[in-house]
């Protein structure tokens, strides 16, 4: 077992956090504040090859490992989740899907350009009335010969706006359940698309999330993605790789949570000395740093099982559970530590707090991982 990171990893995730901790440290403050999406940061994670980065470099991609996404998330994560959520749509969700299910014409004319990072992709399988329950999928779409016809709308979808490329999931055979599920590549601009409006979310506030209406929406047949009907093994395919994503951004908001309360204990005194130095403050820090371990290795052992082509779903799942649950406990007690400055938007560990809410809610809630995990567990 090798424990050591290639002379290529330690580059990337070095890049990785000079881009976090240089430049979107700057703002990150305000942008959550007026909920302002990021356009230049996106730009500059174009330019490092973070929006596509797993992907192969005759489509664009950066031809980079799993390991490499895991460490250079965990790096942006600890500063901004609003932007690492940015990257691990499209990364994950959107580039991954179409290079893994799509035709060489779907991946010449879509997954290049967002490999590159000039367009950005959205991934629509949320509705009002099915997000865990994702196989209830309401809305249609009509087989028309030679396209379909879509109706019905799409919730709580990430970059909807700022996106321009959306994998679509949709009923086409309802009597089929399932199994009659189509995934689809739609350009944005299509006839018939509308946004509701920007979300006012507790956390990750400036990544614009809006509900999405589709009216008479013609989507041609060459952009089915898969065979008729496979449209729901593709969703569980790209969550499986989307969870990983999800599991680094929640380490590495507890990972950031926990440097800002090593750092912060060592400066504020109270009692006639640093906190750091009161058990009660020193305990916090050691369970916290077990905790951000532990979801690190689980996070790292599915990206080594994904880049060695081993069945990597139930890893995922787990680093997923694990590593949200934990940024979610890790982020109240660096409040907690921090007092009073931990409540205002300064000291940043209010921010992360309510960044982790959100990675127990999305690409599954943690109940759904515990679903996914003993499935598999106790399958005959
Ligand atoms: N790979 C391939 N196929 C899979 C699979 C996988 N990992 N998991 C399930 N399937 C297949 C099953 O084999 C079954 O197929 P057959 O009936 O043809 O054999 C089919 O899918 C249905 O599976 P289940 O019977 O297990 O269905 P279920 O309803 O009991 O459970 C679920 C399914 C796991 C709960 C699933 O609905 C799920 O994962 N729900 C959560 C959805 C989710 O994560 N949404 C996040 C939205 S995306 C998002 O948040 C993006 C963003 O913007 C940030």
């Amino acid at each position: 077992m090798n424990f050591e990171f290639t002379e290529e990893q330690l580059m990337i995730r070095q890049a990785a956090r000079d881009f976090a901790q240089r430049e979107l440290i700057n703002d990150v403050i305000e942008r959550d504040y007026k909920a302002k999406f990021p356009a230049n940061h996106v730009k500059t994670m174009s330019e490092l090859g973070f929006m596509g980065m797993m992907i192969d470099p005759k489509y664009d991609g950066g031809g980079m490992d799993t390991v490499s996404y895991v460490l250079a998330m965990e790096e942006i994560s600890k500063i901004d989740s609003s932007v690492s959520v940015i990257m691990s749509v499209n990364n994950s969700l959107v580039c991954y899907t179409i290079e893994r299910f799509g035709t060489e014409e779907q991946k010449e004319k879509y997954l290049k350009p967002l490999a590159r990072g000039d367009k950005i992709g959205a991934f629509l399988l949320s509705e009002p009335e099915s997000g865990s329950d994702a196989t209830m999928q309401r809305i249609i779409a009509e087989d028309k010969g030679d396209f379909y016809l879509v109706n019905g709308i799409k919730n709580w979808i990430t970059s909807a706006n700022s996106g321009s490329i959306y994998i679509l999931f949709a009923q086409t055979h309802p009597k089929k359940k399932h199994r009659g599920i189509n995934a689809f590549i739609v350009e944005k601009d299509t006839p018939g698309i509308s946004l509701g409006p920007h979300e006012d979310k507790m956390g990750m506030r400036s990544s614009d999330t809006h509900s999405v209406m589709f009216t008479d929406v013609k989507v041609p047949k060459e952009n089915r993605l898969g065979e008729d009907g496979l449209g729901f093994k593709i969703a569980m395919k790209a969550l499986e790789a989307g969870r990983l994503g999800i599991a680094a951004q929640a380490l590495g908001i507890a990972a950031g949570a926990l440097e800002r309360s090593i750092q912060y204990s060592k400066e504020r005194k109270a009692f006639g000395t640093e906190i750091a130095n009161h058990q009660a403050i020193a305990f916090k820090i050691a369970d916290m740093a077990v905790k951000v371990e532990n979801a690190r290795n689980l996070c790292l052992k599915a990206a080594w099982l994904k880049d060695n082509k081993k069945p990597f779903a139930l890893a995922s799942s787990m680093a997923k559970l694990y590593a949200a649950d934990i940024a979610m406990e890790v982020t109240t007690e660096a409040v907690q530590i921090h007092g009073g400055y931990g409540y205002v938007k300064e000291y940043h560990v209010e921010r992360l707090m309510r960044e982790a809410k959100l990675t127990q809610i999305y690409e599954g809630t943690s109940e759904i991982q515990k679903i996914v995990i003993s499935r598999v567990l106790l399958k005959d």
